[in-house]
């Protein structure tokens, strides 16, 4: 039923590889996303287009685009810190973007060099125009249980930064917990008060897995009642602006946990550890996630 159906945002091509210091070449990135597409996911998150001085691994944003083979009824979100941003999103023929800001003013600026309420203020026409061109917008809030500059984040922090996001128009609204400090009971009360503003079924969550909790928050939260849920394949990832911050959630540990509940996800588990294996073997990487280490002994 579609209570057991679980949308995974595949962020691997983006969160990850934003966070590599090695430069990978487009060509990869493109491999990637075909891979992750052939898995099955609903939605790949391909690139960003912020500005390539603050994060050079992302400066290909529109030959990645322009390179990937688009699955049928997949979608292929993008970041975008402003207009300047939409403007090459949508140059570059995208149809869903996804916004940024922060519960804490401290990462923010880091970040994305402003406050909260400044990027709200420069947010809401960047999402108008969006939402009049028809695109699908998402809305990504960072350091919803704890801030590695601030400590911290009130969860009235976090749920003003929901209803600000909704107001603008945001379909989505993702929960990142950039840090991966986060524990179970704490998640779920954090989503719980997001989800009186905004319900739930347009509310993601977003676990970076520094402390190994990540597996046991998306278990609090889809108990709570989340349907999606972002994750990287390999457990890729990190913020460049988030010291500190290991991989996210990987992609192929939350299937198996999500098929192991009885529930659905649409993607095809040993295609995905195949893509695991390969992407680390690319980026010369230990395998970060479970699964793939298993894969790699067989
Ligand atoms: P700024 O320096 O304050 O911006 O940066 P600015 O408007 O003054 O522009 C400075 C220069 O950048 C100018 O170039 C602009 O044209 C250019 P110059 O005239 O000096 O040559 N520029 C751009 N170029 C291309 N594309 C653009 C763009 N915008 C400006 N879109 C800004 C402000 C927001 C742009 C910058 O701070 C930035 O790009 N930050 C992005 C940081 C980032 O990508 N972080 C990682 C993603 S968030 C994340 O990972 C968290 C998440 O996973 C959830 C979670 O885990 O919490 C989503
Ligand atoms: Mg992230």
């Amino acid at each position: 039923s579609a209570s057991d159906f679980v949308r995974i945002v595949e962020v691997g091509p983006r969160d990850g590889l934003q966070n590599e210091a090695a430069e990978v070449s487009t060509a990869t990135k493109i491999a990637l996303i075909d891979r992750l597409s052939a898995c099955g996911f609903p939605v790949v998150e391909a690139t960003s287009f912020v500005s390539p001085r603050w994060v050079p691994q992302m400066a290909d944003a529109a030959a990645v685009l322009g390179g990937i083979a688009r699955r049928d009824g997949a979608l292929y979100p993008v970041l975008v810190p402003n207009e300047k941003g939409l403007e090459r999103a949508l140059a570059a023929g995208v149809r869903e973007i996804a916004v940024f800001t922060a519960a804490s003013d401290a990462f923010n600026r880091r970040n994305i060099n402003c406050d909260i309420d400044e990027s709200l203020r420069r947010l809401a026409p960047v999402v108008a125009r969006a939402v009049a061109d028809g695109l699908w917008v998402r809305g990504y809030i960072s350091t919803v249980l704890g801030c590695p500059y601030q400590g911290r984040v009130p969860v009235n922090d976090v749920v003003r930064v929901v209803k600000a996001l909704d107001a603008m128009g945001c379909a989505e609204i993702s929960l990142g917990d950039t840090i991966g400090v986060g524990t179970a009971k704490k998640a779920r009360a954090m989503l719980e008060a997001c989800a009186t503003e905004v319900p739930m079924a347009r509310l993601a969550v977003h676990f970076h897995d520094t402390y190994g909790q990540a597996l046991a928050n998306v278990y609090a939260c889809l108990e709570a009642g989340v349907r999606v849920v972002d994750a990287s394949v390999a457990g890729l990832g990190g913020c460049p602006y988030a010291q500190g911050a290991s991989g996210n959630l990987a992609s192929e540990d939350l299937v198996y946990q999500l098929h192991g509940l009885g529930m659905n996800t649409g993607v095809e588990l040993d295609a995905l550890c195949d893509t695991a294996r390969w992407i680390n073997a690319e980026l010369s990487r230990e395998p970060a996630s479970k699964l793939a280490r298993i894969a790699n002994e067989r």
